[in-house]
Protein backbone atom coordinates (compact mmCIF):
# COMPACT_ATOMS: atom_id res chain seq x y z
CA UNK A 1 0.00 0.00 0.00
CA UNK A 2 1.36 3.55 -0.87
CA UNK A 3 1.24 6.03 1.33
CA UNK A 4 -1.79 7.96 -0.34
CA UNK A 5 -3.87 4.79 -0.10
CA UNK A 6 -3.52 4.65 3.96
CA UNK A 7 -6.28 6.19 6.08
CA UNK A 8 -6.64 9.05 8.03
CA UNK A 9 -6.33 8.75 11.55
CA UNK A 10 -8.81 10.84 13.46
CA UNK A 11 -8.51 10.48 17.46
CA UNK A 12 -11.25 12.54 20.04
CA UNK A 13 -11.54 11.98 23.49
CA UNK A 14 -15.08 10.10 22.81
CA UNK A 15 -17.56 10.78 20.56
CA UNK A 16 -17.57 14.36 19.99
CA UNK A 17 -14.68 14.26 18.00
CA UNK A 18 -17.94 13.15 14.90
CA UNK A 19 -18.15 16.88 14.27
CA UNK A 20 -14.74 16.84 12.76
CA UNK A 21 -14.63 13.44 10.94
CA UNK A 22 -17.97 14.92 9.29
CA UNK A 23 -16.65 17.85 8.30
CA UNK A 24 -13.58 15.81 7.34
CA UNK A 25 -15.62 13.48 5.39
CA UNK A 26 -17.51 16.75 3.45
CA UNK A 27 -14.19 18.22 2.62
CA UNK A 28 -12.13 15.44 2.26
CA UNK A 29 -14.57 13.01 0.60
CA UNK A 30 -12.59 10.17 -1.14
CA UNK A 31 -10.18 9.44 1.90
CA UNK A 32 -9.82 6.34 4.20
CA UNK A 33 -10.86 7.41 7.90
CA UNK A 34 -10.12 5.51 11.24
CA UNK A 35 -11.30 7.05 14.03
CA UNK A 36 -10.49 6.25 17.55
CA UNK A 37 -12.71 7.76 20.29
CA UNK A 38 -10.87 7.22 24.27
CA UNK A 39 -14.76 6.93 25.42
CA UNK A 40 -13.92 4.72 28.37
CA UNK A 41 -11.57 7.70 30.10
CA UNK A 42 -13.66 10.73 28.57
CA UNK A 43 -14.83 13.42 29.42
CA UNK A 44 -11.14 15.16 28.92
CA UNK A 45 -12.29 18.37 30.07
CA UNK A 46 -12.07 17.81 33.57
CA UNK A 47 -8.83 15.95 33.32
CA UNK A 48 -5.32 17.81 34.20
CA UNK A 49 -3.21 18.59 31.33
CA UNK A 50 -0.70 16.03 32.28
CA UNK A 51 -3.16 13.36 32.39
CA UNK A 52 -4.96 14.73 28.75
CA UNK A 53 -1.60 14.68 27.41
CA UNK A 54 -0.63 11.13 28.69
CA UNK A 55 -3.96 9.52 27.21
CA UNK A 56 -4.02 11.59 24.21
CA UNK A 57 -0.12 10.25 23.25
CA UNK A 58 -1.30 6.60 23.79
CA UNK A 59 -4.39 7.16 21.36
CA UNK A 60 -2.49 8.70 19.34
CA UNK A 61 0.57 5.84 19.32
CA UNK A 62 -2.20 3.72 18.83
CA UNK A 63 -3.45 4.99 15.14
CA UNK A 64 0.36 5.62 14.00
CA UNK A 65 1.16 2.25 14.82
CA UNK A 66 -2.22 0.99 12.59
CA UNK A 67 -0.22 2.69 9.79
CA UNK A 68 -1.72 6.00 8.78
CA UNK A 69 -1.05 9.01 6.26
CA UNK A 70 -1.72 11.75 8.50
CA UNK A 71 -3.03 12.14 11.98
CA UNK A 72 -5.88 15.10 13.03
CA UNK A 73 -5.97 15.37 16.66
CA UNK A 74 -9.59 16.03 16.53
CA UNK A 75 -10.76 17.05 20.40
CA UNK A 76 -9.54 20.30 21.80
CA UNK A 77 -8.38 19.08 25.13
CA UNK A 78 -6.11 16.98 23.64
CA UNK A 79 -4.84 19.43 20.98
CA UNK A 80 -4.40 21.69 23.70
CA UNK A 81 -2.62 19.61 25.81
CA UNK A 82 0.08 17.51 22.92
CA UNK A 83 0.27 19.68 20.44
CA UNK A 84 4.01 20.35 20.07
CA UNK A 85 4.93 17.09 21.14
CA UNK A 86 2.89 15.35 18.25
CA UNK A 87 4.65 17.41 16.14
CA UNK A 88 7.80 15.98 17.19
CA UNK A 89 6.66 12.44 17.98
CA UNK A 90 5.09 11.72 14.69
CA UNK A 91 6.84 11.32 10.95
CA UNK A 92 2.88 12.09 9.40
CA UNK A 93 1.45 15.59 8.68
CA UNK A 94 -0.51 16.38 12.23
CA UNK A 95 -3.49 18.59 12.43
CA UNK A 96 -5.22 19.81 15.18
CA UNK A 97 -8.03 22.23 15.94
CA UNK A 98 -7.02 25.03 17.97
CA UNK A 99 -4.20 26.86 15.25
CA UNK A 100 -6.57 26.78 12.56
CA UNK A 101 -9.41 27.99 14.50
CA UNK A 102 -7.25 31.31 15.94
CA UNK A 103 -6.62 32.00 12.48
CA UNK A 104 -10.10 32.15 11.12
CA UNK A 105 -11.34 34.10 13.90
CA UNK A 106 -7.80 36.42 14.02
CA UNK A 107 -9.01 36.55 9.92
CA UNK A 108 -12.78 37.17 10.98
CA UNK A 109 -13.09 39.81 13.49
CA UNK A 110 -13.77 43.41 12.60
CA UNK A 111 -13.66 44.87 16.32
CA UNK A 112 -10.76 42.85 17.90
CA UNK A 113 -12.57 40.72 20.20
CA UNK A 114 -12.32 37.34 19.94
CA UNK A 115 -14.18 34.98 22.21
CA UNK A 116 -13.34 31.41 23.28
CA UNK A 117 -15.53 28.86 24.54
CA UNK A 118 -13.72 25.45 25.69
CA UNK A 119 -13.42 22.68 28.24
CA UNK A 120 -11.74 23.38 31.35
CA UNK A 121 -8.86 21.83 30.78
CA UNK A 122 -8.64 23.84 27.50
CA UNK A 123 -8.91 26.88 29.14
CA UNK A 124 -6.35 25.84 31.78
CA UNK A 125 -4.04 25.06 29.17
CA UNK A 126 -4.01 28.45 27.88
CA UNK A 127 -3.37 27.21 24.23
CA UNK A 128 -6.12 29.80 22.46
CA UNK A 129 -3.65 32.37 24.57
CA UNK A 130 -0.70 31.18 22.75
CA UNK A 131 -2.14 30.48 19.38
CA UNK A 132 -3.28 34.21 19.46
CA UNK A 133 0.56 35.58 20.42
CA UNK A 134 0.31 36.16 16.62
CA UNK A 135 -2.11 39.11 16.56
CA UNK A 136 -1.36 40.61 20.06
CA UNK A 137 -3.55 43.77 19.05
CA UNK A 138 -6.70 41.42 19.51
CA UNK A 139 -8.29 41.00 22.85
CA UNK A 140 -9.48 37.09 23.80
CA UNK A 141 -11.76 36.08 26.37
CA UNK A 142 -12.40 32.83 27.36
CA UNK A 143 -15.17 30.60 28.64
CA UNK A 144 -15.22 27.25 30.23
CA UNK A 145 -18.77 25.40 29.43
CA UNK A 146 -18.49 22.27 30.93
CA UNK A 147 -21.97 21.48 31.30
CA UNK A 148 -22.49 21.47 27.72
CA UNK A 149 -20.71 18.44 27.00
CA UNK A 150 -23.44 16.27 29.41
CA UNK A 151 -26.30 18.01 27.29
CA UNK A 152 -25.12 17.28 23.73
CA UNK A 153 -24.33 13.70 24.90
CA UNK A 154 -27.84 13.42 26.43
CA UNK A 155 -28.76 14.56 22.79
CA UNK A 156 -30.61 18.19 24.36
CA UNK A 157 -29.69 20.94 22.11
CA UNK A 158 -32.54 22.89 23.44
CA UNK A 159 -35.22 23.97 26.20
CA UNK A 160 -35.18 26.31 29.19
CA UNK A 161 -32.79 24.05 30.92
CA UNK A 162 -29.97 24.78 28.82
CA UNK A 163 -30.68 27.86 27.74
CA UNK A 164 -30.73 29.03 31.26
CA UNK A 165 -27.03 27.22 31.37
CA UNK A 166 -25.87 29.04 27.72
CA UNK A 167 -26.93 32.42 29.04
CA UNK A 168 -25.22 32.02 31.89
CA UNK A 169 -21.71 30.68 30.46
CA UNK A 170 -22.03 33.06 27.56
CA UNK A 171 -22.50 36.66 29.75
CA UNK A 172 -19.17 37.59 29.87
CA UNK A 173 -19.00 36.71 26.09
CA UNK A 174 -21.66 39.16 25.67
CA UNK A 175 -19.99 42.40 28.27
CA UNK A 176 -16.90 41.72 26.62
CA UNK A 177 -18.47 42.51 22.94
CA UNK A 178 -17.09 40.38 20.88
CA UNK A 179 -18.02 40.17 17.44
CA UNK A 180 -16.11 36.55 16.91
CA UNK A 181 -16.47 33.91 18.80
CA UNK A 182 -14.68 30.26 18.35
CA UNK A 183 -16.58 27.28 19.03
CA UNK A 184 -12.91 25.51 21.07
CA UNK A 185 -14.77 22.06 22.12
CA UNK A 186 -15.96 19.41 19.50
CA UNK A 187 -19.37 18.94 20.82
CA UNK A 188 -19.80 22.98 20.38
CA UNK A 189 -20.76 22.62 16.65
CA UNK A 190 -24.13 20.69 17.69
CA UNK A 191 -25.08 23.61 20.15
CA UNK A 192 -24.54 25.69 17.15
CA UNK A 193 -28.23 27.12 17.25
CA UNK A 194 -28.60 27.72 21.22
CA UNK A 195 -25.34 29.93 20.94
CA UNK A 196 -26.49 31.87 17.81
CA UNK A 197 -29.71 32.49 19.32
CA UNK A 198 -28.15 33.62 22.52
CA UNK A 199 -25.88 35.60 21.19
CA UNK A 200 -27.38 36.85 18.42
CA UNK A 201 -26.88 37.33 14.98
CA UNK A 202 -24.08 40.19 15.28
CA UNK A 203 -21.45 37.16 16.60
CA UNK A 204 -19.62 35.20 13.66
CA UNK A 205 -19.15 31.59 15.32
CA UNK A 206 -15.94 29.84 13.77
CA UNK A 207 -16.26 26.20 14.31
CA UNK A 208 -13.11 24.33 14.71
CA UNK A 209 -14.48 21.31 13.13
CA UNK A 210 -14.71 22.98 10.08
CA UNK A 211 -11.22 24.91 10.77
CA UNK A 212 -9.41 21.46 11.39
CA UNK A 213 -11.18 19.91 8.43
CA UNK A 214 -9.53 22.59 5.99
CA UNK A 215 -6.04 22.89 7.68
CA UNK A 216 -6.08 19.08 7.28
CA UNK A 217 -6.92 19.58 3.32
CA UNK A 218 -4.29 22.36 2.90
CA UNK A 219 -1.52 20.19 4.66
CA UNK A 220 -2.24 16.81 2.51
CA UNK A 221 -2.42 18.57 -0.58
CA UNK A 222 0.52 20.28 -0.05
CA UNK A 223 2.35 17.09 1.12
CA UNK A 224 0.45 15.26 -1.78
CA UNK A 225 -1.28 12.90 0.02
CA UNK A 226 -4.65 13.59 -1.04
CA UNK A 227 -7.43 11.44 -3.30
CA UNK A 228 -8.40 13.94 -6.45
CA UNK A 229 -10.46 11.08 -8.11
CA UNK A 230 -14.10 9.51 -6.67
CA UNK A 231 -13.49 6.40 -4.92
CA UNK A 232 -15.10 4.07 -2.46
CA UNK A 233 -13.96 5.14 1.11
CA UNK A 234 -13.74 3.33 4.09
CA UNK A 235 -14.86 4.85 7.57
CA UNK A 236 -13.75 2.41 10.71
CA UNK A 237 -14.65 3.62 14.22
CA UNK A 238 -12.25 2.02 17.51
CA UNK A 239 -13.58 3.04 20.86
CA UNK A 240 -11.74 2.30 24.42
CA UNK A 241 -15.40 1.63 25.72
CA UNK A 242 -18.47 -0.48 24.76
CA UNK A 243 -18.90 -0.35 21.28
CA UNK A 244 -22.83 -1.08 20.86
CA UNK A 245 -22.77 2.55 22.97
CA UNK A 246 -20.31 4.16 20.76
CA UNK A 247 -22.57 2.92 17.93
CA UNK A 248 -25.70 4.19 19.78
CA UNK A 249 -24.72 7.45 20.91
CA UNK A 250 -22.93 7.89 17.47
CA UNK A 251 -26.07 7.59 15.56
CA UNK A 252 -28.09 9.64 17.98
CA UNK A 253 -25.53 13.13 17.64
CA UNK A 254 -24.55 12.60 13.78
CA UNK A 255 -27.72 9.94 12.20
CA UNK A 256 -26.66 7.23 10.36
CA UNK A 257 -23.05 8.47 10.02
CA UNK A 258 -21.94 6.17 12.61
CA UNK A 259 -21.24 2.20 11.43
CA UNK A 260 -20.11 -0.40 13.41
CA UNK A 261 -17.50 0.60 15.85
CA UNK A 262 -14.91 -1.65 17.90
CA UNK A 263 -13.54 -1.79 21.17
CA UNK A 264 -9.68 -1.42 21.18
CA UNK A 265 -7.70 -1.39 24.19
CA UNK A 266 -4.65 1.07 24.29
CA UNK A 267 -0.94 0.39 25.20
CA UNK A 268 0.37 2.75 28.41
CA UNK A 269 3.55 2.87 26.01
CA UNK A 270 6.04 5.19 26.83
CA UNK A 271 5.69 8.74 27.33
CA UNK A 272 8.98 9.97 25.40
CA UNK A 273 9.87 11.88 22.15
CA UNK A 274 11.74 8.93 20.43
CA UNK A 275 8.90 7.64 17.70
CA UNK A 276 10.59 9.72 14.60
N1 LIG B 1 -13.45 16.42 23.02
C1 LIG B 1 -13.41 17.35 24.11
C2 LIG B 1 -12.87 18.69 23.60
O1 LIG B 1 -13.02 19.04 22.47
C3 LIG B 1 -14.78 17.54 24.75
C4 LIG B 1 -15.26 16.33 25.52
C5 LIG B 1 -14.38 15.97 26.69
O2 LIG B 1 -14.30 16.75 27.66
O3 LIG B 1 -13.74 14.92 26.61
O4 LIG B 1 -12.29 19.42 24.36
Amino acid sequence: MTNIDLPIGVFDSGFGGLTVLRSLVEQLPNEDFIYLGDTARAPYGPRSIAEVRRFALEGLDHLHQRGVKALVIACNSASSAVLRDARERYDVPITEVVLPAASRAVAATRNGRVGVIATQSTVNSRSYEDAFAIAPDITLTPQACPRFVEFVEAGITGGDELLGVAEEYLEPIKKAHVDTLILGCTHYPLLQGMIGYVLGTGVTLVSSAETCAQSTYSQLTQAGLLHHEPREATRTFLTTGDARDFQGIGRRLLGGFVTDATTVVLDPGNDTLNRR
